[in-house]
């Protein structure tokens, strides 16, 4: 599958590292533009490409939005149209400012904000460190360690809930991109070691 990435900082490097160790290919950017992520994409082999952001929201079928969640609205709408857009991204007032959400999950005003696309939250719950060291393929899913997700396309979080397993983590869908709030910061299993099965225990099934 070719994935683009948006944002390639701590959790954007990470998931293209690991995307492309699973035999993915994926396309990176960021606002510096490709010559700042040369060091990266050499480390990462010929799977990996760095481009401009117009370029990894064209580059295939889902894109993957890594940026601090106070500047979604830079995120090019017109490009991501019928994409399915992975959002990572988390609200952290002290670094985002004051956002309104009125009610809505973070997610919510991505979604608004990039009307026409698939969107799927996924990969917010996980610090990178983690992210990088934790995946296991080798054990059962209830075993692994759980990364949620959420959205409004069944067939969206199908895609997207097939990578986190091909990474070796254990997808848990928490439903609707509404119920995304069940993921964010400060929620019972937001930034949690825990596995699939301990994930459901404490969401009550
Ligand atoms: N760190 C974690 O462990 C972790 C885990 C889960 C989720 N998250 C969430 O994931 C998001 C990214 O976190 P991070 O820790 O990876 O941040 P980070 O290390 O600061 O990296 C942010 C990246 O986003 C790029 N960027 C910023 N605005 C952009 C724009 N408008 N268009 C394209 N690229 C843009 C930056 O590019 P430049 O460097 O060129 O400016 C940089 O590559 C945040 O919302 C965070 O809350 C983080």
């Amino acid at each position: 599958m070719e994935i683009g990435i948006i944002g390639a900082g701590r959790i954007g490097a990470t998931l293209a590292r690991l995307l492309v160790d699973v035999g993915q290919r994926v396309a990176i950017s960021n606002t510096r533009g490709p010559a700042s992520l040369a060091a990266l994409v050499a480390e990462l082999g010929p799977r990996a490409q760095t481009v401009s952001v117009a370029e990894a929201a064209t580059f295939g079928e889902v894109v993957i939005e890594a940026i601090p969640f106070g500047r979604y609205r830079e995120l090019p709408a017109a490009l991501l149209v019928g994409k399915v857009v992975v959002t990572a991204a988390n609200y952290y007032p002290q670094r985002d400012g004051l956002i309104e959400l009125a009610g809505r999950a973070q997610s919510e005003l991505v979604a608004e904000h990039l009307a026409g696309a698939r969107i799927v939250k996924a990969f917010n719950t996980i610090w990178y460190q983690h992210l990088q060291t934790q995946g296991d393929p080798a054990k059962p899913i209830a075993a692994r360690r759980v990364i949620p997700l959420s959205g409004d396309d069944p067939a969206a979080k199908q895609l997207v809930a097939d990578l986190i397993a091909q990474l070796g983590f254990g997808p848990i869908d928490l439903g609707s991109l509404h119920d995304s709030t069940r993921q964010e910061p400060d929620s019972p299993i937001y930034n949690k070691d825990l596995t699939v099965a301990q994930a459901r225990a404490l969401l009550g099934g």
